[in-house]
């Protein structure tokens, strides 16, 4: 515990405090009695058909049962029971489209969408343990596909609309999925642009191997598309003209829920697999205690899209088996205009936003004025995921969007962990901006030094691992048990499952996430993590956004090189920047120490982003180190690169 007196405005209201679902005995509880900690969340929190009988069967480690025995069904768990409980009128979906075109669906709506899809898919061949590809834009019919999945006990495999044909391909063969559900094509940023093309190439360059006997189209843009007969239908004719009913079943605890594809240190996705009755539990547990849901007077939104895990476990299934109402948005935060998502904000009185740091970069790069012309004085709680969020960022995400006094949740978790591990909870944590803090109640971390002992001396950088099973781990890399235990549970050996961040404490205790081990730097024997330099470079006042590597130094081992966009006012009118990279260098020198200097700063307009927003470190690695850059497929703009490299030489 801290001996310094909290800070009054990080800590939680005292009216927070009192009323917040994630309350201090639950870590009591959970220290005590670990299993029937998970035990009774999974029965307070879910309605099963058969109650199970054993909490975790670890005997096949790290291949984890939980809740063995228990049957239920997860789709009968996000709807008809809201329905049968009376509150099918409550809205589940308010959506909004980029045009502005909007839907709502009460929950009593969605049971019955769910209800004609899962009986369409039923009428195209679709059978428990079948593979169902979901490559569709952000609308209902791509939440209401997962659910009618959920519902037969077809896998779903979704595939975010931004991967191109051949991204398409590999997940579709590695999956064998038999029925791929698609659009027409997306609306992106004020245009349409096609997307069941891409899954006519994919089946194309399949040939005679393509396993897919199905693909069902959702009209969205009205835009021209090939058509085969024997193959394609349109969902409006076949879904529409099914009956609204249809009578779930139960499916074992264990039952595969989804398989989702991440990328690991391979060129091949990894299939990570995730089962129905441990991960519908903790991410309902999580999304009421970490995000606070409060289903009768919430608006929550969630701005990941559903191609994404945050999409999967904090749009989909957590807020839905929770019986929240929420925001669904179709587009981009700036389309048509930068206020756009405060617009939204402010229409549905949104009281719970969870999003990612570089979002929020995004904004504060476009100015506090656009946030400030709008009423977001519903906000209560803010989260964030998906990287370290640097403290510059937090206080501007607290201050512009959260009045000033929301506390933030900043969240860390994985595709692999299915659910929230870290984070504050916002009633109980005294936060601390940057840091994720401590892990949530039931899970255990701890960090390791290099030869796989734990310690808990503050500022050392070490590995960060789990160190007991949770009921929404993974279980297992889809078709490869030997990478799944290869990449996770070989490293530290069977005991620890290895997370691949780096990671330390605080003199307080908190952790803090130090980015991907491979972005940890090694500077003439010293430890530097890239977000801490990145964080640092972000502070001053005319960095917009940062990203640091190691690249490879004769003399030092790494070197650390700094790519940097400045805001608007602080980019030099005649364009040369010398001045502004040695004030930067010295900044980073004052914030973090010499060491921490980097050797160089480059200035550029743009940085490699993958299509979910992480920076693509590798090829400005490759930059840095003066080689020809590598595979830059994965780039949301694949054209970003190339005005990089024209900036610097030019
Ligand atoms: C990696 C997992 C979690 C869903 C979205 C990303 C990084 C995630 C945080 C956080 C610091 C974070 C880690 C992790 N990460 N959240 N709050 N603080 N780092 O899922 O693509 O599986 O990526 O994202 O490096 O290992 P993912």
């Amino acid at each position: 515990m801290s001996e310094t007196a909290p800070v009054p405005d990080l800590a939680p209201s005292p009216q927070l405090a009192a009323d917040a679902n994630g309350q201090p005995e639950l870590f009591e509880e959970a220290t005590a009695d670990l299993e029937g900690f998970w035990a009774r969340q999974a029965r307070e929190r879910l309605t099963w058909d058969t109650d199970f009988e054993q909490v975790l069967d670890w005997s096949e480690a790290p291949f984890a049962k939980w809740f063995v025995g228990g049957r239920l069904n997860v789709a009968h768990n996000c709807v008809d029971r809201h329905v049968e409980a009376g509150n099918g009128e409550r809205v589940a979906i308010h959506f909004e489209g980029e045009r502005g075109d909007t839907r709502t669906l009460t929950y009593a709506d969605l049971q019955r969408e769910v209800a004609k899809a899962a009986n369409a898919l039923t009428e195209l061949g679709v059978q428990t343990g079948d593979r169902v590809a979901i490559y569709l834009p952000m609308i209902p019919e791509a939440i209401v596909t997962m659910l009618a999945c959920a519902r037969l006990g077809a896998p779903h495999s979704v595939v975010f609309g931004g991967f191109s044909a051949d991204a398409l391909k590999s997940r579709i063969l590695d999956a064998q999925a038999r029925v791929v559900v698609t659009a027409d094509g997306q609306f992106r940023k004020g245009t349409s642009l096609p997307l069941k093309k891409a899954v006519d190439e994919a089946i194309d360059h399949m040939g005679a191997d393509s396993p897919v006997d199905h693909v069902l189209v959702v009209r969205r843009t009205e835009g021209e598309v090939a058509w085969d007969d024997a193959r394609d239908q349109w969902w409006h004719e076949l879904v529409d003209r099914q009956p609204d009913t249809h009578e779930a079943q139960a499916h074992d605890s264990e039952h595969p829920l989804f398989i989702l594809y991440t990328s690991g240190t391979t060129g091949k996705p990894k299939g990570i697999l995730h089962t129905s009755g441990g991960y519908l539990t903790q991410v309902a547990y999580t999304n009421a205690i970490v995000h606070d849901l409060r289903p009768e007077t919430d608006v929550y939104w969630c701005t990941a899209d559903i191609g994404w895990v945050t999409g999967h476990s904090y749009l989909v299934y957590g807020p839905l088996a929770n019986g929240a109402t929420q925001v669904v948005y179709e587009g981009t935060p700036d389309s048509p205009h930068q206020g756009r998502w405060w617009e939204i904000v402010e229409k549905y009185k949104v009281s719970i936003l969870y999003t990612a740091p570089t979002a929020v970069r995004a904004c504060m790069k476009w100015g506090a004025d656009i946030p400030a012309r709008y009423d977001l004085s519903s906000i209560r709680i803010l989260g964030s995921v998906g990287e370290p969020i640097n403290p510059e960022a937090w206080r501007w995400y607290r201050e512009h969007i959260g009045g000033g006094s929301a506390p933030i949740v900043d969240t860390w978790w994985q595709t692999e962990t299915g659910a929230i591990m870290i984070s504050p909870l916002p009633g109980v944590t005294t936060l601390e901006p940057g840091s994720a803090q401590r892990p949530v109640p039931g899970i255990s971390a701890e960090i390791l030094d290099d030869e796989g002992k734990p310690f808990t001396e503050p500022e050392k950088v070490g590995y960060l691992v789990l160190t007991k099973p949770w009921p929404s781990m993974l279980r297992g890399i889809w078709g490869d048990p030997d990478r799944y235990r290869e990449t996770y549970w070989s490293r530290f050996g069977p005991e620890y499952y290895f997370a691949g961040d780096g990671a330390k404490y605080d003199a307080d205790g908190n952790i803090w996430l130090l980015g991907r081990v491979d972005d940890v730097m090694n500077v003439s024997g010293h430890r530097l993590s890239t977000a801490e330099i990145e964080s640092a470079l972000v502070s001053h006042p005319a960095v917009a956004e940062a990203a640091v590597v190691g690249a490879s130094d004769e003399m030092t081992g790494q070197a650390v090189c700094a790519f940097v966009i400045l805001r608007g006012a602080a980019v030099p009118a005649d364009g040369d920047t010398d001045a502004v990279v040695q004030e930067l260098r010295a900044h980073v020198g004052k914030e973090i120490g010499p060491i921490a200097k980097p050797r160089s700063i480059m200035v550029v307009t743009e940085l490699p982003k993958t299509r979910s927003g992480k920076i693509m470190r590798r090829l400005l690695r490759d930059l840095a180190e003066g080689r020809e850059v590598g595979d830059a497929t994965t780039l949301a703009d694949s054209s970003v690169m190339q005005t990089i490299q024209q900036g610097m030489t030019g």
